[in-house]
């Protein structure tokens, strides 16, 4: 956990920073129930509805991977190493915490792979910091903490990183964005299964039983370490 810093409250400030862009993407959130109930109310729910829900849902295409905030931690600077090795930063090996392999595919509605995306992560040191001036640029520089992987042509990527740890107000949690060009596809957030904190976190609460299992997966012992699976759809 974050040590606490003398004078004004950034933990308590970041937590409301994590969770206030989240209001953005409640409708983005709504389950396929939602979705169909809203496409039966007429016009004004079609209006309403954000351009990723779209028909193929109703068509029996695949469900889309739930939206959820980007937070206030996407790096303002790239770091020089932006591979998809978390634990190595340049020349640095980070050895702390429990080292993770994440891994998946992205496909689209068909569940076709999709060709030319870039999926990029994110996420705080073992000691709970980010890179990031709004968390005092408190992360220790071996962790890279921010990673890119390019689809390969299955569709599958694959980081090597650290099962995320919690913060104070988040459950451990792994920022996930998929960029097609300059395209930002989808902004997402991944958690580990049975972590005790989810039922105490407001981003993770707040998603259907569907997107829970969507974005709530195990992160299982793999050799030195842990290993995910993260299956990603979008609607490209
Ligand atoms: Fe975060």
């Amino acid at each position: 956990m974050p040590r606490p810093h003398r004078g004004a409250n950034p933990t308590e400030a970041r937590r409301r920073a994590e969770l206030a862009g989240d209001q953005r993407f409640e409708t983005a959130m709504a389950s396929p129930a939602r979705t169909r109930r809203s496409l039966l109310l007429g016009s004004a729910a079609l209006i309403a509805a954000p351009g990723w829900l779209s028909p193929a849902i109703a068509q029996g295409g695949l469900r889309p991977t739930p939206r959820q905030t980007e937070g206030p931690f996407y790096p303002v600077a790239l770091p020089a190493d932006t591979d998809a090795d978390l634990l190595r930063n340049g020349q640095a090996r980070y050895g702390k915490g429990q080292a993770a392999w994440v891994e998946g595919t992205v496909v689209d509605l068909d569940g076709r792979p999709l060709q030319g995306a870039v999926v990029e992560i994110w996420q705080c040191d073992a000691d709970g910091h980010y890179h990031h001036p709004g968390d005092g640029d408190r992360a220790d520089p071996a962790f890279q903490g921010f990673g890119r992987a390019a689809l390969d042509r299955e569709g599958r990527y694959r980081f090597r990183t650290l099962r995320p740890v919690p913060y104070t107000g988040r459950t451990p949690h792994i920022h996930v964005k998929v960029k097609l060009d300059r395209l930002e596809l989808l902004t997402t957030q991944l958690y580990v299964q049975g972590d005790p904190g989810n039922p105490r976190d407001g981003l993770w609460r707040r998603l259907d039983e569907a997107g829970r299992a969507a974005l709530t997966r195990p992160f299982t012992p793999d050799g030195d370490g842990v290993k995910a699976t993260f299956p990603i759809v979008v609607q490209a």
